[in-house]
């Protein structure tokens, strides 16, 4: 048995990856994200007291934990002090105890404008998080990015200025926006002490017996790779993608867990087939307070898409399902899950279409399950839920082909329950 864990977002983001990273959290050494920058946003109760944590991992508020920004994240400096100090009421982030991979990519104030400038310019908008993630992505893919490990070191910053001097747009940026640079500059010192060879002294720990849990921002199908392209962000958000960003053996896993929502919700354009328009979306928008943890935007809902969790499933091999937020689920009469597409020209579809423009045209086929109007109980088992909600959650696992292992209730940590 591994002692590497793999926690991933199921869905197109926001499922509930902070609260169950700050549960699971209890039971591991360190806590160390794998991908994504600050577009993401995940949130949790400590003390009753919500925070909302956007490149620092979510195990922080486990006592003594380590927390470590892996090669394949994109850090924002600025906002990752500011993150660091807004935490500190809580708990005080020392070099000790955060460790942020030298390999890592810097998220710099020209790749956020050249993220803004696209959005603004496209016939067809992304809808991104606008946080620079897709141009300091495509930097590091040309090689012309700029590492953590050089941004600290100041002769290397230069020689990265120089370098991108080239382009006269950047030079002209670098003087309109002399305010953004300068803080860009100052971060450098403040943040020099945490940056270390991360994915080395993970490592380390690992073989030494000690426990990691990698956290995943983003969702399955926001994924480069497998997710709704173009409609997607620009990192490897499936469990694969952990094995990327640390660099470490498949052989170390012990479990990859999968969080979904009961239902679905989208930020941002592309295509969506369960997407509600109606009285039920209201409900799941009202009672799931589905507005962006970073951007604020409302989050597009609907019914729980089991074709997009097989999917999802299959390619990151989910040991189990996190079933989260069934408690909004109360007080519908109805509750849906898609099983099928329905597609104008291909008929009945299982698969999760890799084509876009197929997904967009695809239809839901529901199945359709009683619903509840009990209180689930905060804590405790899944056999304690009400009949029709186990109903419901037997019925997703027969779906999706995969055991569905926890399922969350509310927005504090004891809200889980258990097989
Ligand atoms: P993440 O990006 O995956 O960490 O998720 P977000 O933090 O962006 O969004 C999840 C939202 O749902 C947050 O506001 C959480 O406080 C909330 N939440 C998490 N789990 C539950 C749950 O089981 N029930 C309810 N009602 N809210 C939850
Ligand atoms: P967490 O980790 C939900 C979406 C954006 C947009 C697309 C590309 O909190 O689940 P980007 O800024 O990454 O280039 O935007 O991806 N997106 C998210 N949606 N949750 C997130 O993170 C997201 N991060 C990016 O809305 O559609
Ligand atoms: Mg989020």
């Amino acid at each position: 048995m591994g002692n590497v864990s793999i926690l991933v977002g199921a869905q197109w983001g926001d499922e509930g990856k902070g609260k169950w990273i700050d549960i699971l959290a209890r039971d591991t050494d360190i806590v160390a994200r794998f991908q994504g920058g600050n577009n993401a946003g995940h949130t949790l109760y400590v003390n009753g007291q919500k925070v909302v944590l956007h490149q620092i991992p979510s195990g922080i508020f486990q006592p003594g934990k380590i927390s470590a920004l892996c090669a394949g994240v994109v850090v924002n400096p600025s906002q990752l002090i500011m993150e660091i100090k807004k935490v500190a009421d809580h708990v005080v982030l020392t070099p000790e105890r955060l460790w942020l991979s030298a390999r890592a990519h810097v998220i710099t104030p020209w790749h956020i404008h050249l993220d803004s400038k696209r959005e603004s310019e496209a016939a067809n908008p992304i809808g991104t998080t606008k946080r620079g993630i897709g141009p300091t992505y495509a930097e590091k893919a040309n090689r012309t990015g700029i590492r953590l490990g050089d941004y600290v070191n100041e002769g290397k910053r230069k020689e990265w200025y120089e370098l991108l001097s080239q382009n006269p747009a950047f030079v002209e940026h670098r003087k309109t926006h002399a305010a953004d640079w300068r803080e860009f500059e100052e971060s450098a010192a403040q943040l020099k002490a945490f940056v270390v060879d991360a994915e080395h002294l993970v490592r380390k720990e690992i073989k030494a017996g000690k426990r990691a849990l990698l956290e995943g921002a983003q969702g399955a199908l926001l994924d480069i790779n497998h997710g709704t392209y173009p409609y997607v962000t620009s990192s490897e958000t499936a469990a694969g993608g952990a094995f990327a960003s640390l660099g470490f053996s498949p052989r170390n896993v012990d479990k990859i867990y999968g969080v979904a929502k009961a239902y679905v919700t989208r930020v941002g354009s592309g295509a969506f087939p369960t997407e509600l328009n109606d009285s039920v979306g209201q409900h799941l928008a009202t009672l799931g307070k589905e507005f962006g943890a970073t951007t604020g935007r409302p989050r597009r809902c609907g019914w729980l898409d089991a074709v997009a969790l097989r999917y999802s499933g299959a390619i990151s091999g989910y040991d189990g399902l996190i079933l989260n937020k069934m408690d909004i689920l109360t007080g519908l009469d109805e509750i849906k899950v898609c099983v099928a597409y329905d597609h104008p020209v291909h008929g009945r579809i299982e698969e999760f279409p890799w084509d876009h423009d197929i997904l967009q045209e695809c239809k839901p086929i529901y199945k359709s399950f009683k619903g509840w109007t009990e209180t689930l109980p905060a804590g405790g088992k899944i056999s304690d839920l009400p009949a029709a909600a186990r109903a419901y959650v037997d019925g997703v696992e027969e779906i999706i082909g995969y055991p569905v292992s926890m399922v969350g209730t509310g927005v504090n940590r004891q809200d889980a329950l258990f097989r």
